[in-house]
């Protein structure tokens, strides 16, 4: 399919658009750059064979985005641009609003425009918050704990209703649990800006020297060690979802909500574990008190996404922690695994 990519040039985005060349779809990119390194789109035309057409604009400039649709006879889009981070959301809301829900209707009137009726959609385990019980399923309650889990939760309101009432034809919602990891080639992966938020590029970056441990954000969850346990998925498998995703609704006119996840729990101190081992290199750890707004345990049923696309995630948490590790490894010029 002729396919565009919002947010092309983000972690997940980038290693979805390798996954897509290799099944042989054309890819066009569109990314402000906001949280984007500007060499990725070169680093995906080396690693897939496949020159992408980039667009660098915002994706609240219906003008540029319904053009751009049009003159590639665009079939359908990938939806990742978005800003992510829980804290800083919490600190300008409407900066949140703006960019992910004014963002999402502008992309949905240029969608219109340009008669493109297919959206895969970035959706996120955040909107479960505070899950009843794990393993979850996709027709849990629906909450948000914060500001971006609020514009999480509106997005995939938005596409579900022009869905039903048209002018989309077909959607899928992919509620990601913990994405890790990074392409194999080492050549793309995740690059936070800043002190990390998330647990994996911590301790990468434990590993590489540049901090000197890892804080440990609560002991005392309910949980088997008292840390917290979340679903880490690797962003390989992830990418291939959204391929098969794509490919569904290519095909049929429907809406999906799923669940992307292994289905396995894995605690802090057990992912710092397999970290060393998978690496071999030390993670010093710090006890500290639990992380505000932070949930004991939260994982996924992904049962529907194995029935529906025939997907189920095959990397491990080993796996995961190796790719993690050579791909900062390698941007820390560090010659190792
Ligand atoms: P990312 O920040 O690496 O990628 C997002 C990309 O969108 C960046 O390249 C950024 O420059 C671009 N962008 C942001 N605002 C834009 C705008 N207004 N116009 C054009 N481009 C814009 O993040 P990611 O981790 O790849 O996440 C992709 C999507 O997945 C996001 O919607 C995010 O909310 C969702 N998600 C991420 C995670 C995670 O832990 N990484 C988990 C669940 C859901
Ligand atoms: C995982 C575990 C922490 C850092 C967040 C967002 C969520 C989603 C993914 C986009 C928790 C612990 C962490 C550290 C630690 N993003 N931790 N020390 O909180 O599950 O989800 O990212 O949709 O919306 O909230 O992921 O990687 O931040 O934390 O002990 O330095 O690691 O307390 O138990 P989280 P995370």
């Amino acid at each position: 399919m002729r396919v565009l990519l919002t947010g092309g040039a983000g972690y997940i985005g980038a290693h979805t658009a390798t996954v897509l060349a290799g099944r042989g779809h054309e890819i066009v990119l569109v990314d402000n750059f906001a949280n984007a390194e500007r060499d990725v789109p070169a680093r995906l035309a080396r690693l897939t064979g496949q020159a992408m057409t980039l667009i660098e604009a915002d994706i609240r400039d219906t003008e540029t985005l319904t053009a751009a649709l049009r003159a590639h006879e665009v079939e359908a889009v990938i939806h990742f641009a978005a800003l992510k981070a829980v804290g800083e959301s919490e600190v300008d809301p409407l900066l949140y609003y703006d960019m992910n829900i004014i963002g999402t209707i502008r992309l949905l009137q240029a969608m219109r425009a340009a008669n493109v009726g297919r959206i895969v959609f970035s959706s996120s385990a955040t909107v479960y918050g505070q899950p009843d019980s794990a393993p979850v399923r996709e027709d849990a309650p629906t909450r948000a704990e914060n500001i971006y889990g609020r514009t999480k939760l509106v997005m995939e309101d938005l596409i579900r209703d022009l869905a039903r009432t048209g002018p989309l034809r077909a959607a899928a919602n992919l509620r990601y649990f913990n994405p890790v990891g990074a392409h194999p080639s080492a050549q793309i992966g995740e690059m936070p800006r800043g002190v990390p938020n998330n647990l994996m590029p911590y301790i990468t970056q434990v590993a590489t020297g540049l901090r000197p441990h890892l804080n440990v954000f609560g002991t005392d969850y309910p949980t088997a060690d008292g840390t917290g346990v979340r679903d880490y998925i690797h962003v390989m498998d992830l990418a291939e979802a959204h391929a098969l995703a794509l490919e569904y609704i290519g095909a049929h006119d429907e809406t999906l909500t799923l669940n992307l996840g292994t289905g396995t729990g894995i605690s802090v101190l057990e992912l710092v574990r397999a970290f060393e081992r998978a690496t071999g290199r030390p993670i010093p750890l710090h006890f500290a008190p639990r992380r505000p707004g932070d949930v004991a345990s939260n994982y996924a049923d992904p049962s529907l996404a194995a029935r529906v696309l025939g997907w189920k995630a095959r990397l491990n948490i080993e796996d995961m922690c190796r790719d993690a590790w050579r791909w900062q490894a390698a941007q820390a010029g560090i010659n190792d695994i």
